[in-house]
């Protein structure tokens, strides 16, 4: 069966309207959530205007702020800084990936844990790691939110995520570890891949190479999380998973597009204002 990522984070979305509302009520002014854009990368672009129309419809003002490809460092990190002090601001989002004279890591350091709703400050990570509260990268999140809408249990169940970015391998890998789940993350070098995806009761596939897993790959059953979403020359959107052949052997799947993407969307949402409200009652 499909697993709609599209209507669930539309539940999830329609369920935060009250709790953005009630906080606002509490704080004298709505969330606002600040996301950077730097470039004209299109993908980058569509993300952008996605999580600025989905915080509006929460309920939480958005702000975008714009920069060009060739924007200096030091112009950008200006910029996330004053961010950062403004104490209007509750969540700052800069969209990845960066132009390459930007180190990505001192942009990311410029952005206090209060205020990192996407869960990427070394803070943030470390706590995570540890078991300590912290923000929770918004696509694992969404990622375990999705599973656990099959009413499949995660506890005791083989996982395999194939992929190892600290954006989602890395992350989802521990949160899976923290719901008891048996996990092996496998990445570029792994051998015989499709031997150890066809152990997986639960599959994660978070690569951006196109069609990498197909349903020879799937063990009969299985969970199939596709993270991927490419674009062909032709238009047609894609994940890292052959939905046709997947689909047929699975008995959970994603689509691409309307499975991962919009959730990570509502779980950034969530995230922003589970930051609004810490602010709040600092
Ligand atoms: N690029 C791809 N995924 C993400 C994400 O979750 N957050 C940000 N900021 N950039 C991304």
């Amino acid at each position: 069966m499909t697993i709609d990522g599209k209507a669930i984070a539309g539940r999830v979305m329609a369920d935060l309207i009250p709790r953005a509302e009630r906080l606002a009520q509490a704080a004298g002014r709505k969330a606002c959530l600040a996301v950077v854009l730097v470039g004209d990368n299109p993908a980058s672009r569509t993300y952008v205007r996605a999580k600025i129309k989905a915080a509006e419809l929460v309920g939480i003002q958005g702000k975008e702020l714009e920069f060009p490809a060739g924007v200096p460092q030091d112009e950008l990190l200006a910029a996330v800084s004053a961010l950062d002090a403004d104490p209007s601001v509750d969540g700052i989002l800069v969209q990845l990936p960066l132009p390459p004279q930007i180190d990505p890591d001192r942009v990311l350091d410029a952005i206090s844990p209060a205020k990192d709703v996407d869960g990427f400050h070394p803070a943030n990570v470390s706590s995570l790691q540890l078991g300590r509260p912290c923000t929770i990268p918004c696509t694992p999140k969404g990622i375990i939110r999705l599973i656990d809408s099959t009413g499949v249990s995660i506890e005791g169940k083989r996982a395999v995520v194939v992929g190892r970015s600290n954006i989602v391998g890395k992350p989802v890998a521990k949160l899976l570890l923290d719901r008891n789940a048996t996990v092996s993350i496998a990445h570029s070098h792994t051998r015989d891949l499709k031997s150890l995806t066809r152990e997986a009761d639960i599959l994660v596939v978070a690569t951006g190479k196109r069609s990498l897993v197909d349903g020879s790959m799937v063990k009969p059953g299985a969970i199939v999380i596709d993270v991927g979403i490419t674009r062909t020359a032709e238009g047609t959107l894609g994940g890292d998973v052959d939905f046709a052949s997947a689909k047929d052997v699975a008995a959970w799947i994603t689509p691409v597009p309307g499975g991962v993407g919009p959730m990570t969307v509502a779980m950034l949402m969530e995230n922003t204002l589970e930051c609004f409200e810490a602010r709040i009652n600092r």
